[in-house]
């Protein structure tokens, strides 16, 4: 891991303009990702998360303040940023390895090459088998299998994914964590991580960052010291619940 920033956001505000009046949903974020670290975003319900991760994409304009990607201010969505949403953002009319293909086929990838490549992917997240299946023949965390094989698809630098397994049961989410982290160690992406579980955020991430309740804002930075990899163990060590109840704490002031 190298110091230089690969994306960075600087005093984001953002203002939703509603019939019954404004909804301020950000206020003055500032944060950076550094190459190849795992960072996890924990923040109440409605605080802002998937409106700084919209942001932070380039499918949403800020309100105010500005979105770097390297040494270029963010003009809109970018092939170095791949996203994976909570759940329904596979095309139901293209089976896993269509939606695999697809950024690959607007990247302009030669038809073989792109199915070979899709096809790997999918192997990497475990679906090998399940290429011609169509959305609605897959379970839930299959499904977001699929998306993270499409996010990669790319070959982004950057990941951001908005609380990608919340949906799924305990041990889908926990078996789809180690997965994600096991690609992470491989690929070494920078990986930028919504999640509104603090065991969760601890076990996955270098650093977590604590945000307040709407308008949101970044109140504490919790560093994750543990080596990797981090196995079944983890709870039985009083530092790493520790540091779970630091995080906590910080959501807890936040809150005010
Ligand atoms: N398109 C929108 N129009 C108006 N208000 C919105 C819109 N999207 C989100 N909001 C509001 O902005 C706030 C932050 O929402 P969101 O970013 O989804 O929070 P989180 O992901 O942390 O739960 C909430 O109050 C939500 O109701
Ligand atoms: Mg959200």
């Amino acid at each position: 891991m190298t110091d230089r920033p690969v994306l960075s956001a600087s005093r984001i505000t953002h203002i939703y303009p509603t019939p019954r009046g404004e909804i301020q949903a950000l206020r003055e974020v500032s944060l950076t990702l550094r190459r190849g670290e795992f960072v996890c975003l924990v923040g109440p319900s409605g605080c802002g998360k998937t409106t700084l991760l919209r942001i932070l994409s380039g499918l949403l304009p800020p309100t105010r303040g500005e979105i770097w990607l390297g040494d270029q201010p963010l003009r809109g969505p970018d092939q170095r940023i791949g996203i994976v949403f909570q759940k329904d953002s596979l095309l139901p009319w293209r089976t896993a390895i269509e939606n695999v293909r697809l950024p690959l086929e607007l990247g302009g990838w030669p038809g073989p090459e792109a199915t070979q490549r899709a096809q790997a992917l999918l192997e990497q997240v475990g679906l090998q088998g399940f290429e011609h299946a169509y959305p609605r023949e897959l379970s839930g965390g299959m499904q977001q299998r699929v998306a993270l094989a499409r996010a990669l698809a790319a070959d982004p630098e950057i990941l951001l994914l908005d609380e990608p397994f919340a949906t799924l049961d305990a041990i889908t989410r926990e078996r789809l964590n180690e997965v994600l982290v096991e690609l992470w160690e491989r690929q070494r992406k920078t990986v930028l991580m919504v999640t509104h579980d603090v065991h969760e955020a601890a076990w996955l991430a270098d650093r977590v960052l604590v945000m307040s309740p709407r308008p949101g804002t970044i109140v504490a930075e919790i560093q994750i010291p543990f080596p990797r990899p981090r196995g079944a163990d983890r709870w039985s060590h009083p530092a790493f619940l520790q540091t779970v109840w630091a995080i906590r704490q910080a959501l807890g002031n936040g809150g005010g």
